[in-house]
């Protein structure tokens, strides 16, 4: 992190970042989540803190501790998600949404343990569409000029299913990273292609999450207007 010292590059901005994955509960006990765990996030925010941003760390059920210095809002679900990173976005020099957003959620909350029943199979659930914040923040800026960074994790054609991502979201930078069973999830390192609205790909090889976060920052500080 001597970068940071060196290169206060986000002195006087605010940046407001997204982690963890989010949780849908179906009753007291239960929610349909995702395997996010929050430390490519939680790595964002610390770069940005130590290049001199103002912070918000939007995390969603992460469990790492709280990095110094930076603001932190925790929330559970996609909605719960969507209002605090939308309330902190108004104020926002730039955006990034790493964390793992659920595209859906249960139609209906049990207020009760759902048990089972002798001799009965279980009901089906039934799911909705959550909202996705990236395109409404990115479709509707909420500060004019503000920079919007979002993630995709990919299998098979990452790069063309990440250049339509891009396009779909409106966003100016999308990371990419690909997907496999021992890749990303809860891993220190990570590998990812970062790519430009203007067209731009930038390779970033497999390294600590700090050195992606790094590169992203690079990225997004030319980007300010
Ligand atoms: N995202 C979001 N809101 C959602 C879903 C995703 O803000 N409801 C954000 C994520 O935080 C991430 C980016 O959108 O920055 C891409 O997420 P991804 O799941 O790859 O995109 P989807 O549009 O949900 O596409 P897919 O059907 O491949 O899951
Ligand atoms: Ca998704």
């Amino acid at each position: 992190l001597a970068r940071g010292a060196a290169e206060p590059d986000l002195r006087g901005r605010h940046v407001v970042v997204s982690a963890g994955g989010t949780r849908e509960p179906l009753d007291p006990v239960r929610y349909l989540g995702n395997r996010s765990s929050g430390k490519q996030g939680y790595a964002l925010a610390r770069t940005a803190a130590a290049r001199g941003a103002r912070v918000t760390l939007i995390a969603a059920n992460a469990t790492l501790p709280d990095p110094a210095g930076v603001d932190v809002v925790h929330v559970g679900t996609a909605v719960q998600l969507r209002e605090a990173v939308l309330k902190a976005a108004s104020e926002a020099d730039a955006v990034v949404m790493a964390a793992a957003v659920a595209d859906f959620r249960p139609a209906t909350y049990a207020a009760g343990k759902i048990k089972k029943k002798d001799g009965q199979e279980p009901e089906p659930i039934t799911l909705v569409r959550n909202p996705d914040i990236l395109a409404e923040i990115a479709g509707d800026r909420p500060r004019p000029g503000q920079v919007v960074v979002g993630f995709a994790a990919e299998t098979d054609d990452v790069l063309a299913n990440g250049r339509a991502k891009l396009e779909r979201k409106g966003c100016d930078l999308l990371v990419v990273n690909e997907v496999g069973e021992a890749k990303t999830f809860g891993a220190e390192e990570n590998e990812a292609v970062v790519l430009g609205a203007d067209g731009s790909e930038t390779h970033v090889p497999h390294g600590p999450k700090e050195a992606l976060a790094d590169t992203v920052w690079d990225l997004v500080v030319p980007r300010f207007t």
